[in-house]
């Protein structure tokens, strides 16, 4: 063995075999980046190749066992239907990321709909395509030994979390900051918690971390939002968690425009598979933007009449506007159920729904919480309210493998396809 590949077994470390990839890259720098990126990955046998997706395209018979494909976009004039006819010629396993100049959430959107794994904007920063395909392999390595057997697709869909309390104080922000850092944790993928409440939220504070204006920039014009900008805004709380939040002058009046928040947070996924939200309860079309854009939502209600009542209102507005959104009911922990006007069963049958989870109270650690500035996981590990939690965390993780049935457009697609690809064929 060389001194090369011996360092690279080194940097493959002892799990994983080395990976089969080929790339396709129009300029050198480019080239130069990739092929440092993948040569821990592939015992530095990476096939890297001046070209783009043409000439990807061009390609008659793939390795049967190719396990990665990088390709540049470049020169393409229609680069999702170019996506979508690479995508049906290479092989099913394959991991597909693609290159490009192109910046935009449309186009990202697009071409992880025909089954792109994942789209990089150029340039490419030291390291980004190491730690993407590093993701990737985790989530399909997660994916392989489910019981349920999904896909690496599948596994990587985006998932959204909204959690809102029915009434202040109940909890919210302390359970949204929880259940991210348990999910982290249990997905050994990183998380991020963002508090749209931007004139009064307190989850950074909470996790000690800065509030920053971008948060509301980006809101204003989600187009604008690159990779940098996501490294810069998005801070990290620990290996697993990140977090953003704003602290906008209570007199500065902010108007989310239209899908806002949907744009941020689709824009967001690109870099977090798993987004938890801490919604506002004061600015009615932030939240109901964000409700729309969530594939969960957990509503925290104390065991009170207006908390009741507002938990039925929400319930409805969840139904209105995510009707594909999985709900789940929470009993807020702060206050003391014994005393309280509400029995954990009268709110099953107003809301005609089981609770999901009683979170208990464990004033200590909150407390421990506060005073670290730390999630209740780490501050407090023994918590009653994390044994509470678990089995709600689980099913939001299977929730989300379980959602990865192929989409009835899926045979559409196929044919597209194929008609493209046979076009391509009289052309030449
Ligand atoms: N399960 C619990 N047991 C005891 N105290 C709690 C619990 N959850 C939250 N708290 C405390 O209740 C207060 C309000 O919590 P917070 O998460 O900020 O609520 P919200 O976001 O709904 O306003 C905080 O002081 C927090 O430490
Ligand atoms: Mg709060």
């Amino acid at each position: 063995m060389s001194f090369a590949s011996a360092a690279a077994q080194a940097l493959v470390g002892e799990e994983r075999a080395p990976l089969s990839a080929m790339a396709f890259v129009a300029d050198s720098a480019t080239q130069g980046r990739v092929s440092a990126d993948l040569f821990g990955l592939t015992l530095g046998k990476a096939v890297i190749r001046e070209g783009s997706i043409d000439t990807a395209l061009a390609i008659a018979e793939w390795p049967r066992d190719l396990d990665l494909l990088v390709v540049d976009l470049a020169g393409s004039n229609d680069p999702v239907a170019d996506a979508a006819a690479l995508k049906t010629a290479a092989p099913g396993n394959c991991l597909v990321i693609g290159l490009g100049q192109i910046n935009d959430v449309a186009l990202y959107r697009e071409l992880l709909a025909v089954g792109f794994h994942d789209y990089l904007a150029l340039p490419l920063g030291e390291g980004v395509m190491k730690r993407t395909v590093e993701r990737m392999l985790e989530l399909r390595e997660r994916g392989g030994i489910s019981p349920l057997g999904a896909s690496a697709a599948n596994a990587v869909k985006p998932r959204t979390l909204s959690v809102i309390g029915a009434r202040g104080g109940v909890g919210t922000t302390t359970l949204a900051i929880t259940i991210g850092s348990l999910l982290g944790k249990r997905l050994k993928e990183e998380v991020l918690l963002v508090d749209f409440d931007l004139h009064y939220g307190s989850l950074m504070l909470a996790l000690d971390l800065e509030a920053v204006d971008a948060l509301r920039e980006a809101l204003d014009q989600p187009d604008r939002i690159d990779a940098l900008f996501i490294q810069q805004v998005a801070q990290k709380k620990s290996d697993y968690l990140y977090a953003m939040g704003a602290e906008e002058a209570p007199s500065g009046g902010f108007q989310a425009r239209p899908h806002a928040a949907g744009d941020f947070i689709r824009a967001m996924h690109r870099r977090f598979r798993w987004i938890v939200a801490d919604v506002p309860r004061g600015d009615p079309v932030l939240q109901r933007q964000v409700i729309e854009a969530s594939t969960d939502i957990v509503l925290v209600t104390d065991l009170s009449l207006p908390g009741v009542r507002d938990a039925m209102r929400l319930q409805q507005l969840v139904q209105d506007v995510a009707p594909g959104g999985r709900l789940h009911l929470v009993t807020s922990g702060v206050g003391d159920p014994r005393r309280s006007a509400v029995k954990v069963a009268d709110v099953e049958r107003t809301l005609k729904q089981k609770i999901a989870c009683q979170v208990p109270s464990d004033l200590s650690a909150a407390l421990a919480a506060v005073n670290f500035g730390k999630p209740l996981s780490e501050a407090a590990p023994n918590s009653a309210i994390l044994k509470a939690l678990r089995p709600l965390v689980a099913s939001l993780d299977e929730a989300a493998v379980a959602d990865g049935k192929p989409g009835r457009s899926a045979g559409t697609l196929v044919r597209l396809v194929q008609s493209l690809k046979a076009g391509r064929g009289k052309r030449k």
